[in-house]
């Protein structure tokens, strides 16, 4: 018997330790890398043999580790980066659910046409387990399903209703709002309203729209894959970028962890110049980054203006992400920067404020430092976001496409005067830290988990095997109506049986 006992644990500890791990994060936005690039990393270090497919490259692989880069090169790349994010029509939800849908369409037919993603394909080799990014490239589940491994998905969002379903997730929209939508989990009636409007409207998209047309494309490029629908569901983990510190709490089904702020790594140093402009700051400092899609170098010159002369008129020092050289009428107390060590300013004890534009991972990194902010959302997850960091009553948000001077310079001075933002700053803060273990070993834990127990199946809620008409309990509901329908006719027949025979029976009794 305790030889058996021995081989499990050596079995767990073979397992456990050298698994192989492929990482799929192909989409062309740095913060759906670096939450995968973070994780994969830490796997390679703790021994696991790591292979990374995505269109950026680690320069700093972790010493004495396997981690190997697919680097994917993409056409659509030069489209992206000749988008101005500023411009509306990135920021309707709607139009942003189709945009969405092209560009991650487009990602895996030019990554699946890629040869070298054909070699892979076509090699012998194997891996445990596939990591992949969950947004829109729902395609690629078909490389878990080609190398028989296990599939967790990784949401570098909160959880949301892209991926609820996928593992069962119970999450009405009276509830849980839209990704794209401006809306906290509190919502009035006309916010239910349009929520569940936008939610219909985003499931019949997957439904009759994206999910075929990603299964064409595998199709087209893989000759004999088997359709989408039969693996799809086929998840053995998500975990979710999300955490009831900084989000709205909503149940999660035992296949879906909350490990979000894991990519926050351990503070370093600020650069010599910078610490000393800080530290020299007795006025306090504001950090302004729009983060790394966005350049603050494309906003249009009246907004631009607009922010320097509200600048102007501030005592505070204001550290500035700025793309180029020169920024014409920039006043005395701005720095500007092509790149900061954003973890390492927000850590810094003199900064006042962090203007944002509130991208997720932005976000938890001023929660996990407490600093309140002031977000100027513009697309995707970031109105959410915003509304989310308001409403906790940290933050002030301006959704950009609404943004005037005197809404900018009245909350400037609301955040910078009044105490209670970093108060509530510092108290999300604490609950973020207060954790079991650091949602780095906890995210690294489960995905050993799934290796250790062959890929979890006992998490699966039964629900999967419902079809949406069973789940709802439609065909109970219908099926209890036709019962009460009947009965009522039944008992309705009967009723006008026995008074119609009394009275017929009174009048003959009458008659006689
Ligand atoms: C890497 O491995 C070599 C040889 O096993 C060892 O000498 C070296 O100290 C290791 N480096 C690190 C950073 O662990
Ligand atoms: C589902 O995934 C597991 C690996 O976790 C695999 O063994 C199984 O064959 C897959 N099932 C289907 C129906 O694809």
């Amino acid at each position: 018997m305790w030889l058996f006992d021995v081989y499990l644990i050596l079995h767990c500890i073979y397992i456990a330790q050298g698994a192989k791990i492929l990482g799929i994060f192909p989409v062309l936005s740095k913060s759906h890398y670096t939450v995968g690039n973070v994780l994969l990393k830490e796997l390679a270090r703790r021994g696991h043999d790591v292979t990374m497919i995505s269109p950026f490259e680690e320069n700093n692989k972790p010493p004495n580790a396997s981690y190997r880069d697919i680097k994917l090169k993409f056409e659509i790349d030069k489209e992206v980066k000749g988008l101005n994010f500023f411009s509306r029509t990135t920021s309707h939800p709607y139009l942003s659910t189709l945009f969405l849908n092209y560009i991650g369409c487009r990602i895996v037919d030019q990554s699946l046409k890629q040869p070298i993603i054909q070699k892979l394909l076509n090699s012998d080799e194997k891996f445990d387990v596939v990591i992949m990014d969950q947004f829109v490239v729902d395609g690629f589940s078909y490389f878990a399903e080609h190398f028989g491994a296990h599939k967790i998905l990784l949401a570098p969002t909160v959880a949301n209703s892209w991926v609820n379903p996928l593992v069962g997730n119970p999450a009405p929209p009276s509830v849980v709002p839209e990704l794209l939508m401006e809306y906290t989990s509190d919502m009035d009636f006309f916010e239910r309203l349009q929520n569940t409007i936008f939610y219909l409207f985003a499931e019949l998209n997957r439904h009759l729209y994206f999910f075929p047309r990603q299964n064409s494309i595998i199709q087209q490029n893989v000759p004999n894959a088997k359709p989408l629908s039969d693996y799809l569901y086929n998840v053995s983990l998500v975990l979710v970028n999300g955490h009831e510190s900084f989000t709205y709490s909503a149940s999660s089904v035992p296949a879906m962890k909350n490990v979000g702020g894991f990519h926050v790594s351990a503070t370093g140093k600020l650069p010599d110049d910078l610490k000393k402009y800080m530290d020299n700051a007795k006025e306090g400092v504001i950090f302004f980054s729009m983060g790394s899609h966005l350049q603050s170098s494309q906003f249009p010159i009246e907004i631009r203006d607009a922010i320097l002369r509200v600048f102007s008129t501030l005592k505070v020092k204001i550290l500035w992400k700025w793309e180029h050289e020169e920024l014409p009428g920039k006043p005395e107390n701005v720095k500007l920067g092509k790149w900061f060590p954003q973890q390492e300013i927000l850590a810094h004890p003199n900064l006042k404020l962090f203007i944002t534009h509130g991208g997720l991972l932005s976000l938890i990194e001023a929660i996990h430092h407490g600093v309140p902010l002031l977000s100027i959302p513009v697309r995707g997850d970031q109105k959410l976001n915003a509304a989310i960091a308001e409403k906790m009553g940290y933050a002030i948000k301006i959704i950009y496409d609404d943004f005037e001077e005197n809404k900018f310079k009245n909350a400037l001075d609301e955040l910078l005067a009044n105490p209670v933002y970093k108060k509530n700053a510092v108290y999300r803060s604490t609950l973020f830290h207060d954790r079991p273990m650091k949602p780095l070993d906890e995210a690294v834990y489960w995905v050993e988990y799934v290796l250790r127990h062959e890929g979890a199946k006992h998490l699966r809620v039964s629900s999967l095997k419902l079809s949406w008409y069973q789940y709802i309990l439609l065909d109970v509901s219908i099926f209890l109506l036709a019962v009460a329908g009947l009965v009522i006719y039944v008992s309705k027949l009967l009723f006008k049986k026995l008074c119609c025979n009394k009275t017929t029976r009174k009048t003959k009794i009458k008659r006689s």
